[in-house]
């Protein structure tokens, strides 16, 4: 794992611009797995803004996105896609028919997440996935307990995971408690993982995904065994790890590389 602690969260947005425009650089094809959720909302802002000023081109690439919430059309203000759209699609030059998010109002949600799996080879697979980490450890929607080898599926949400959601919901409107999500098995099939986690809200989660054993009680404490998983924090949501000397170091000896 690499570990990267940066002053604030322009610092984690600004680097994680940087990761995927040289992996756009390198290829311009790049299949990218992408994340909803408050944290990437800067990363994607920069995105854009280097889009805008020609630093970045997304044409060659396909897309596809982690989650999405069950019982909510794709059109729904508060689901995903609409997210997607607001925060960077509709900014970009993807190609709509290399955008691929799962549909949570599929008839047949198991036969939707099948399929999504045989899209994702049928790309060749992900090249660099982004990640959010939720206050318990969960990567997607994989809440604490998901198998560490599962697939692309429906997942029931936590108490915990719906309550610290509720943000993004009026209170009379319907906040779907189900999500499809990739599986943890898929997300460790991705070439580079890209996880970023900014505030003190973060601080256990990460402690735990870091420094923790590598549990079912903490899903992303698996990204552990992932080959090439670099973590962007912010200071706050590193401020709970015992070893952050030496990821400084370590960071400052790669400098030199
Ligand atoms: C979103 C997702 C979730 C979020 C996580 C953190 O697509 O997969 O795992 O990354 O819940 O959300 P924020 O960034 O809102 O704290």
């Amino acid at each position: 794992m690499r570990i990267v602690i940066l002053n604030d969260q322009t610092s984690v947005a600004e680097a994680a611009a940087d990761i995927f425009v040289d992996q756009v650089s390198s290829k311009p094809d790049s299949v990218l797995g992408l994340a909803t959720g408050s944290t990437p909302i800067a990363l994607y802002k920069v995105l854009c803004h280097r889009f805008s000023c020609g630093k970045l081109s997304l044409k060659g690439c396909a897309t596809f996105n982690l989650d999405e919430y069950v019982g909510l059309e794709g059109h729904h203000e508060q689901s995903y896609r609409t997210f997607m759209n607001k925060h960077l699609f509709r900014h970009v030059d993807l190609l709509p028919q290399r955008i691929h998010m799962l549909d949570g109002v599929a008839d047949d949600p198991v036969a939707e997440c099948r399929a999504y799996e045989d899209r994702i080879r049928e790309a060749g697979g992900i090249d660099l996935q982004l990640l959010g980490i939720g206050q318990n450890g969960h990567i997607g929607f994989n809440e604490p307990s998901s198998s560490l080898a599962s697939r692309t599926r429906i997942k029931t949400l936590t108490p915990n995971t719906i309550e610290a959601n509720r943000r993004f919901f009026s209170a009379d409107e319907f906040q779907p408690r189900l999500a499809l999500t990739m599986g943890i098995g898929t997300i460790m099939e991705t070439r580079h993982v890209l996880l970023l986690a900014t505030g003190k809200e973060k601080a256990e989660a990460v402690r735990q995904a870091v420094e923790g054993s590598v549990s079912a009680r903490c899903p992303a404490s698996v990204l552990q065994f992932h080959p090439r998983a670099t973590l962007l924090l912010d200071g706050a949501a590193a401020s709970r790890l015992e070893d952050t000397q030496y990821y400084l170091h370590a960071e400052d000896e790669n400098r030199h590389l």
